[in-house]
């Protein structure tokens, strides 16, 4: 889908401030861009959210956490995304079915397949235009922040758990590659930063 674009990356690898930058220069230079985020990102699909990374549940079953994903993303899509674009705004959008299919499919061993299937169902072939990929192994990305949030239920799965995600980000790349930008985040805040603003400005999404 022209001019919608997805943010991946795993926990801790420093998204959020990437995206918060971002924003602020869209701002300073008058770029009419919708950041938005998953899971969450309208009133329905942040109630969903608060369900999914409740530390409290705990016992949540892995198809239950896998089927909220990919609810929440029906109604962000529904609420959000398809209006922007329809506006002819570009939409920023910081995770998406990519995250299911490394998180939930790969991450909790769902199975990709099922995953993709599911993912399917809920969103049809609106895919992203391409994929930015923030590049920061686990161990790096914990180091750099001084441990998980153990406040988050997904921050706070085990060590294997965060490799799996970030092995099974490798391997989605490694099969479509043109689907994804892969931006080295090992470096500072401000090299990363630079390198995603050339890659959006490359691909004609901004200025
Ligand atoms: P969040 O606090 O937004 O983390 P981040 O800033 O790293 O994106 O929490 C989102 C968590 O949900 C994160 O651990 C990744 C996980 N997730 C999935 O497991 N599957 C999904 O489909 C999505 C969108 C997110």
């Amino acid at each position: 889908m022209r001019n919608f674009i997805t943010i991946e990356g795993c926990d801790g690898v420093g998204k959020t401030y990437q995206t918060k930058l971002l924003r602020q220069y869209c701002e300073e230079h008058g770029l009419d861009v919708v950041f938005t985020r998953e899971p969450g990102g309208s009133d329905i699909a942040e109630q969903i959210r608060k369900i999914i990374l409740d530390a409290n549940n705990s016992a949540m079953d892995d198809l239950c956490e896998a089927f909220l994903y990919a609810a929440s993303r029906i109604q962000h899509l529904k609420d959000i995304v398809k209006p922007a674009l329809s506006a002819g705004k570009v939409v920023i959008c910081d995770r998406y079915v990519h995250s299911s299919y490394v998180y939930q499919g790969l991450g909790r061993g769902l199975g990709l397949d099922k995953i993709v299937q599911l993912n399917d169902i809920a969103v049809g072939d609106f895919m992203p235009q391409f994929t930015v990929f923030l590049d920061l192994s686990p161990q790096d990305a914990f180091l750099r922040k001084g441990g998980a949030d153990k406040s988050d239920r997904m921050e706070a799965a085990e060590y294997d758990f965060h490799i799996k995600v970030y092995q099974g980000y490798k391997s989605l790349i490694a099969r479509n590659p043109q689907q994804f930008e892969v931006i080295d985040a090992s470096g500072t805040k401000e090299n990363t930063q630079r390198q995603l603003r050339e890659v959006l400005i490359r691909r004609g999404v901004l200025r």
